[in-house]
């Protein structure tokens, strides 16, 4: 070999064994990170954007308001989600032309499509010549075009009529570069069904499905009660107002089943025509909304969306933060706020005004919690229509309206520090668990108009929250090991699959805490033979001998601390030496005095906590201060003022955090440590807040 021979060999073998490195390496890391769904490749990874109309304005004024979008560092725009009527003008006769123009355009500017199905809003031509296309009311009245989310979910011709719809927009738009994804339909009909007799043999087929004989449905829904024996599928209701709770469940699983399919049926023409890159979402309604089960939604697209009103009022970090999480939790992962409040909307009791600073506030406080994305609703007002005098950022003249200031400068921030936002996201060690299935259920058997599910779940999120500084929101069937801390409010459904996988989280370590109303019910909403909560009283140590609404407050005591309990309180009884009592009942009524309210037991590697009232806010301040200290919670950043909230976002670099002030007083926050303000461009001990005031700050990861 001559010496060519022998450098060739070489050179190979040092350059085969660098690229061996930078691959491992690039691997590791990939496999480490994997890519985050809402980030977009090529694009900023905080964009900003807003629901645009074309279709509503002369095309001379397009530009314009391009022009406008990008100045003010909008680099989105979602389109198309009404306008079936100017695609398709007659039954097949698809119009994209004016579309690919506004695309192009929007292109030109530096702003991105995503593209809606314009399912929400079937043409005049459609529902004339097809009425059986048109819903039916709980009171058999069909309802009239005009409005939205009048087309039945469940009759086939609508669906085919759908299904060519997004076909046809896949087709022209599943390659075009400027088009980075899709929402599905428009907040999906509110999850309104429709009451007719096509609906009816969906459903009975639906049940067949399920339990194929009548005897298992008989069963399960206890039918002799009352002599609501099914002898025939075609004898079963929907049900309409209070009904047989197990009929009742099974009807809220079909309107999901009805609601996923819908959105399967057009998933299903436009993923395989559309270039992988381009995401497909559902713009949800938050946490509040829970006309169907999220997760089951959720469970195909590519990352969620939901869309973020105040409605009257202010901002509750509290109410707002449940929301983003709950919705970060359906994918447990990032999402996009499709849609938020220009300053106020039109459909609310007092359509306010957010106060100047509070948008900005909230769009960070968006990020803060895991969005990539913020779209306001809407551009500009159509200048007839139902939304006429909603907010806006540009007037009907027009012209910029004021806030458009504010979003710019929010805009213009996004844009700056999107760099530092890649590739982070939420990271918690407290879960607090939501379940759909179990909220329906308490909701049709509230058995005291007070108990306010919500409140409830707030209580527990605020004061935990103000601990951990960062929390999620899951279904109690995800894969909950990684937390040190998990909160079930109040889990009224537990079926056996249910209480082993929540038991094996306790037994591999975790601490899982249960409030009232726990494992009360099985899968088909029928009461368990069992003593709450039911297959996890072993664990506990303990059970519920009674449960009590109440009439008024209730004092209660213990090494969890003192204060009351409220609305509900349950007689817990231990039947294991080891199971420690943390709250008594003081005087009440008779039954509940001196019996213990509060149980844990230490189990496995882990331990399980039963509380079986509804604590007063004191009470659950104590509640969660001790649980978080028994499961080694520790705070995402550090102590902070009340009233300025934080979140954070880890990243391989290291975290950011972002602290807003929503108090009206000025706060000084100290800092663990210097870290670095974004807004300052430079290292900062301390940061000082006013009202709405955001600091934006990165903590380098420490090596
Ligand atoms: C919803 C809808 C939008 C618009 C806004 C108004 O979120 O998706 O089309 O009607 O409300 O607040």
């Amino acid at each position: 070999m001559n010496f060519f021979g022998l450098r060739r060999i070489l050179a190979t073998l040092v350059f085969g064994l660098l690229f061996f490195v930078a691959f491992a390496k690039l691997s590791a890391q990939t496999a480490a990170q994997p890519p985050i769904p809402t980030q977009i490749p090529g694009r900023n990874a905080l964009l900003m954007g807003a629901a645009w109309y074309p279709e509503h304005w002369p095309e001379s004024r397009w530009e314009t308001d391009l022009r406008m979008m990008e100045s003010a560092h909008l680099n989105v725009a979602r389109v198309a989600e009404f306008a079936w009527s100017r695609m398709e003008p007659s039954e097949g006769r698809f119009d994209f032309v004016w579309l690919d123009r506004a695309i192009r355009l929007a292109e030109k500017h530096h702003i991105a499509i995503v593209l809606g199905t314009p399912t929400a809003t079937p043409p005049a031509w459609l529902t004339q010549k097809y009425p059986d296309t048109l819903r039916v009311e709980p009171n058999g009245q069909r309802v009239t075009h005009g409005n939205r989310a009048h087309g039945s979910v469940t009759s086939p011709r609508y669906r085919e009529f759908c299904r060519r719809i997004a076909e046809e927009m896949a087709k022209r738009y599943g390659h075009d570069p400027n088009v980075i994804g899709w929402q599905i339909d428009n907040e999906y009909g509110y999850s309104l069904m429709s009451y007719d007799e096509e609906s009816r043999r969906e459903f009975q087929k639906w049940l067949k499905t399920k339990y194929r004989t009548l005897d298992e449905l008989n069963q399960h829904w206890t039918t002799a009660y009352w002599s609501e024996t099914y002898d025939d599928w075609s004898e079963v209701p929907i049900p309409m107002g209070q009904h047989n709770p197990g009929l009742m469940l099974d009807w809220k699983r079909f309107v999901t089943y009805a609601w996923a399919s819908y959105q399967q049926n057009q998933i299903d023409v436009i993923r395989p025509v559309a270039e992988p890159r381009q995401f497909i979402t559902g713009n949800f309604m938050g946490y509040g909304f829970d006309g169907f089960d999220h997760y089951i939604l959720a469970r195909p697209l590519t990352f969620a969306s939901w869309d973020d009103y105040v409605g009257s009022g202010h901002l509750d970090p509290d109410t707002d933060g449940i929301s983003h999480d709950a919705m970060r939790g359906l994918k447990q992962e990032n999402f996009w706020v499709m849609e938020t409040q220009p300053g106020f909307v039109n459909w609310s009791n007092l359509n306010n005004s957010l106060n100047k600073g509070e948008v900005r506030a909230m769009a960070w406080h968006d990020i803060a919690h895991g969005a990539d994305e913020v779209g306001y609703w809407q551009w500009r007002s159509a200048l007839n229509g139902q939304e006429q005098i909603h907010g806006a950022l540009v007037g009907a003249d027009g012209e910029p309206l004021p806030l458009l200031d504010e979003v710019a400068q929010t805009g213009k921030e996004f844009s700056e520090f999107e760099g530092t936002f890649r590739g982070t996201r939420v990271n918690s060690e407290v879960a607090l668990l939501n379940d759909y299935e179990s909220r329906w259920a308490i909701d049709w058997q509230k058995h005291t108009a007070k108990y306010d599910q919500f409140a409830i779940l707030k209580s527990y999120y605020h004061a935990l929250r103000k601990i951990a500084q960062s929390v999620d929101i899951l279904s109690p069937d995800d894969a909950l090991d990684k937390y040190k801390l998990v909160v079930a409010p109040d889990l009224y459904l537990i079926p056996k699959e249910r209480a082993e996988h929540l038991a094996a989280y306790v037994q591999n370590g975790g601490h899982l805490v249960l409030g009232p109303r726990s494992g009360m019910k099985d899968a088909f909403n029928a009461l368990l033979p069992l003593r709450q909560p039911g297959f996890l009283a072993e664990e506990l140590g303990a059970h519920v001998d009674q449960f009590y609404a109440l009439e008024e407050a209730v004092p209660a005591s213990g090494s969890l601390g003192e204060g009351e309990v409220v609305t509900w309180a349950e007689l817990l009884k231990t039947t294991s030496p080891d199971a420690e009592v943390l709250l008594r009942y003081g005087k009440s009524n008779g039954w509940l005095d001196g019996q213990p309210g509060v149980v844990t037991r230490k189990f496995g590697r882990g331990r399980i906590t039963y509380l079986g009232a509804v604590l007063s806010e004191k009470l659950v301040d104590a509640a969660a201060q001790w649980m978080a200290k028994e499961s080694g919670v520790t705070p995402a950043f550090g102590a902070v003022p009340d009233g300025v909230e934080v979140g954070r976002r880890v990243g391989a670099r290291g975290s950011v955090f972002v602290l807003i002030n929503f108090s009206p007083e000025r706060k000084i926050v100290t800092l663990p440590h210097p870290m670095r303000s974004l807004l300052d461009a430079r290292d900062v001990p301390q940061v000082e807040l006013s009202q709405y005031d955001v600091a934006i700050l990165f903590e380098q990861k420490q090596h």
